[in-house]
């Protein structure tokens, strides 16, 4: 939801910013916009303060970056101790009163599109500010399109400030927003503080923050100030990095990772402050903050497209490897141990009541998840949808569990769902696939996938392995309250890794599924129905097929259709049929034919050595003889590939369809 991205340091900044929002697109995509500080000459400016300080170890900047040859850091800096090199001020300091050497160019529709505009466009500079949007405030319009400037002040913003209008009275702010959005609001709340304290704008931005209700990620450039940037969170992601090639601040590391492979989160209400040559990290009274640094356990390859014609497929393929990822590390004798995640055992044996809190995808994974632990566990398990469990006031005390489930974590439903059970005396425990990511961070206990980089919308391997995750977690805690012996839990831990060749299997059928989509996208609408974990799973296959294909797709429990839906049921609509469960194969025929009677087209999945009579399916695939619980691997995989094709056979934007955002950090 909204991608931001900041760069200052010795290159070019818009080829920097426009690489980093084609990164974070996924992000939001409806507009973009960058702001560039025109500069003249080089950049050499005055760092000063007394916070930690994050420096790239002063070397060689690589040729091909920053096209200046074996240049040293200092030279192309103009370091203090070579004041002859470029100590050259862009513009004045805080006497600046005339217009805004800062340079906004934005647009309404995607990355692409701006930068062809900003071709033809003579500006450039060594420091500057892009974002890419997901409208909240304010239609799709260039005006609402960040950047957002204000006197001084250009920012943009990623969430949402609920108390806008206040603030719009408080100063007196009518008759001057050129935008609907409440990221001007800000822009100009700031301009008049920095005023107040005459230029400190780290108090103005202090004060700034202490009047804003509601999420945020901002960066602001402050045009007394130029090659610095000012970034600030709150829920809402950031990292920044200081690397050879300049300091970098942007919400996710996807635009990071081309220049550094090390970077640390912002810290929530700290203001970080980036130079040409330094990062400087204050705490809220202007106390140095050290913050730690991560490493990237990823490449860069692993966010590109790598051949594949989209980011979706290629996820798809990836999921074996993910899957992989995720479980070995964690078998110690080939039982689960979560010695490495740090979950203590009493977090399993000290529970009565499991409640599982996603949103989308992830909620799809724990509704697999619920099928299977109350069985197994025998005790109570319920999921909730996030943006209901908060306002439901769900029954949880000291004996609760609250899995959270998020690939991003940061999805705000979640999130303040999370600290609610947590505030009631829950336990939390989340499944993450974002390292150092707010929901990661605030829980008792993190449990990372270790999916890589999911950049297209329609999330596909993150749920696989949250799926693995709630697999190993479910036979571990049942291996921990005396439900499973360890040879049962070898087993199961067993079954879980044959999953994975028969998602291969399934992937080694795609021009078989392809073919399928020929009739499903003349259709206006589609039916999953199953049982069980296959209704769960039909949940996720009607998700994804409605959110790239634009078909309309409703999943149902193979035993509630005729209690209404069935009227909707015409010659040829598709309706496809998962049938993995043996104890209620039988059942699931039945509700099959009752379809097939009213001449719906079927697309059956079952077991290879499934007993399916004549007639029962217009097509059917098979996966191969896995134990039940198991199936869903192979079987998401189908429905993946099934929504992948009918959204490239209906020729859209598969990985950025319309209306959505690939992490949602508003309520
Ligand atoms: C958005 C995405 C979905 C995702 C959901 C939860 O709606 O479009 O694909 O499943 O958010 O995201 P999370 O990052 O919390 O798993």
């Amino acid at each position: 939801m909204c991608g931001i991205i900041g760069y200052t340091g010795p290159l070019m900044a818009k080829e920097i910013l426009l690489e980093g929002l084609a990164q974070l697109e996924y992000r939001g995509y409806d507009s973009a916009g960058i702001a560039l500080l025109a500069d003249e000459g080089g950049a050499a400016l005055n760092a000063g303060g007394a916070a930690s300080t994050f420096s790239a170890d002063s070397g060689v900047w690589p040729a091909a970056l920053s096209g200046a040859g074996a240049m040293t850091a200092a030279e192309a800096l103009g370091d203090t101790a070579h004041p002859t090199a470029t100590g050259v001020r862009r513009r004045p300091t805080a006497s600046h009163a005339g217009p805004s050497p800062i340079t906004v160019i934005k647009k309404t529709g995607k990355v692409k599109g701006l930068r062809a505009y900003c071709g033809s466009l003579p500006v450039d500079g060594h420091c500057g500010i892009g974002h890419t949007r997901w409208a909240t405030h304010g239609g799709v319009t260039d005006a609402n399109a960040h950047p957002h400037q204000a006197g001084e002040i250009t920012l943009i913003h990623n969430g949402i400030i609920e108390n806008y209008q206040e603030l719009i009275d408080t100063f007196h702010l009518q008759g001057k927003l050129l935008s609907q959005t409440d990221t001007e609001v800000a822009a100009w709340v700031l301009d008049a503080l920095v005023r107040e304290e005459v230029g400190d704008i780290a108090k103005a931005i202090a004060r700034l923050l202490a009047l804003i209700r509601g999420s945020y990620g901002f960066c602001i450039l402050y045009a007394s100030r130029p090659g610095e940037i000012y970034a600030v969170r709150n829920v809402s992601p950031l990292v920044a990095s200081y690397t050879p090639s300049g300091a970098l601040v942007a919400s996710d590391l996807t635009a990071i990772i081309p220049y550094s492979r090390s970077y640390f989160v912002v810290p929530e209400n700290a203001l970080v402050r980036l130079t040409p040559y330094r990062i400087d990290v204050t705490g809220p009274e202007g106390d140095p903050i050290t913050p730690e640094m991560l490493e990237v356990n990823w490449n860069v390859d692993a966010a590109m497209k790598n051949g594949y014609p989209h980011y979706m497929l290629k996820e798809i393929h990836e999921q074996p490897r993910a899957m992989e990822n995720t479980i070995l590390p964690r078998l110690d004798k080939g039982l689960p141990d979560f010695a490495q995640d740090g979950i203590p055992d009493a977090v399993f044996t000290g529970c009565e009541r499991i409640h599982i809190i996603a949103c989308g995808t992830a909620m799809h994974a724990g509704m697999v998840a619920r099928s299977m632990y109350e069985p197994l566990l025998r005790i109570p398990v319920a999921v909730w949808v996030a943006s209901e469990f908060r306002y439901e006031d769900p029954l949880v005390d000291g004996g609760t569990l609250a899995i959270v489930i998020s690939q991003s974590g940061e999805t705000i439903d979640t999130l303040a769902a999370m600290r609610l059970a947590s505030e009631k005396g829950a336990a939390t425990l989340s499944i993450v696939n974002v390292k150092g990511s707010t929901i990661a961070r605030e829980s008792d206990y993190a449990f990372y996938t270790h999916a890589g980089p999911e950049i297209a919308v329609a999330s596909t391997k993150a749920y696989s392995v949250q799926l693995a995750a709630l697999y190993l977690i479910g036979c571990r805690a049942a291996m921990l309250r005396g439900k499973y012996t360890p040879e049962e839990a070898k087993v199961f831990v067993t079954n879980l890794l044959d999953a994975i060749p028969a998602m291969e299997m399934m992937m080694g059928q795609k021009e078989r599924i392809r073919g399928l989509t020929s009739h499903l996208i003349h259709e206006k609408d589609a039916f999953f129905i199953g049982r069980g974990l296959d209704y769960a799973l039909s949940l996720e296959g009607a998700l994804k097929l409605k959110e790239i294909s634009y078909i309309h797709a409703e999943a149902h429990a193979a035993g509630e259709l005729k209690h209404g839906t069935i009227a909707l049921i015409a010659p040829l609509v598709p309706v496809v049929a998962i049938a993995t469960q043996e104890h209620v194969f039988a059942k699931m025929i039945s509700n099959i034919r009752e379809v097939k009677a009213r001449d719906a087209f079927v697309i059956l999945v079952s077991k290879l050595s499934a007993p399916v009579g004549d007639g029962v399916a217009n097509v059917r695939l098979s996966i191969p003889d896995l134990p039940d619980a198991f199936c869903v691997f192979p079987v998401v995989v189908f429905l993946q590939l099934l929504a992948y094709y009918a959204a490239v056979g209906k020729n859209l934007n598969v990985d950025q369809p319309r209306n959505l955002a690939k992490s949602v950090t508003v309520e």
